[in-house]
């Protein structure tokens, strides 16, 4: 799979399942969506990531790290880009959220070290829809987990990477998780992709598809791209499936 369409998949798994924490920990309904549009981008800027080291199937030398985790600011650098001058609040969400879901509550994550409540509560929750769905899915130098060992391997890091709260969230919505979660997630999150318009697929699209879209972007124009009409069927489908 191109490594671009598995960021953008990626992004649609853990939207869903931010919307699904976001329900348990009693997040309002118009903040929930906004956190969710927030996590389909949250790693964007790994489309600045040299794909040779996003898919090295070995571990990564401290130069190949310091690419990688760069991605944050350079996924916030992406989405300022392309926001309006008038940047509602889903924007400044999305930012926080690209910026910060690699902070860990103990304060030893990146990039900043923040701690605690310093870390935006957007990105707390979407941190750990991003790591039960990386450790569901298989990389280039891992096989996919099963949903019951990566909920396990969250509760392990409770209080040092997690917030406690969330991840009790996530143990509560592990219980009914449909067996086939992972598919209808994605369609869920395509349908909110779709709904978004340009709002989260156009600023991964310019740099797929060169400076002529970074163009169109920067004048508002929406893009057309080949794969959009099977992008409409897959989410006319999702939405019949409910
Ligand atoms: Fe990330």
């Amino acid at each position: 799979m191109d490594m671009s369409d598995e960021i953008h998949q990626h992004g649609r798994r853990t939207a869903w399942l931010t919307a699904r924490l976001c329900a348990v920990l009693d997040v309002g309904a118009n903040q929930s969506r906004d956190w969710a549009v927030a996590a389909l981008t949250h790693d964007i800027g790994k489309l600045d990531v040299p794909h040779a080291v996003l898919a090295k199937p070995g571990p990564l030398d401290a130069a190949e790290r310091m690419l990688v985790e760069r991605h944050c600011v350079d996924g916030a650098r992406r989405l300022l880009a392309r926001a309006s001058p008038d940047s509602d609040e889903s924007t400044t969400a999305a930012l926080a959220v690209a910026l910060s879901h690699h902070e860990w509550w103990n304060g030893c994550g990146y990039p900043f070290g923040l701690r605690g409540i310093a870390i935006p509560r957007c990105a707390r929750i979407v941190a750990i829809a991003d790591v039960v769905d990386a450790l569901t899915s298989a990389r280039a130098y891992k096989p996919a987990w099963g949903l019951r060992a990566a909920v396990e391997d969250v509760s392990m890091r409770r209080g040092s990477q997690f917030e406690p709260e969330c991840v009790d969230a996530l143990e509560v919505i592990a219980r009914t998780l449909p067996a086939d979660w992972r598919a209808k997630a994605q369609g869920w999150g395509l349908q909110l992709t779709l709904e978004m318009g340009l709002a989260a697929r156009v600023a991964v699209r310019a740099d797929r598809t060169g400076p002529s879209a970074a163009a169109a972007v920067a004048h508002g124009t929406a893009l057309r791209h080949p794969d959009e009409a099977k992008a409409d069927d897959v989410a006319r489908n999702a939405q019949k499936s409910g």
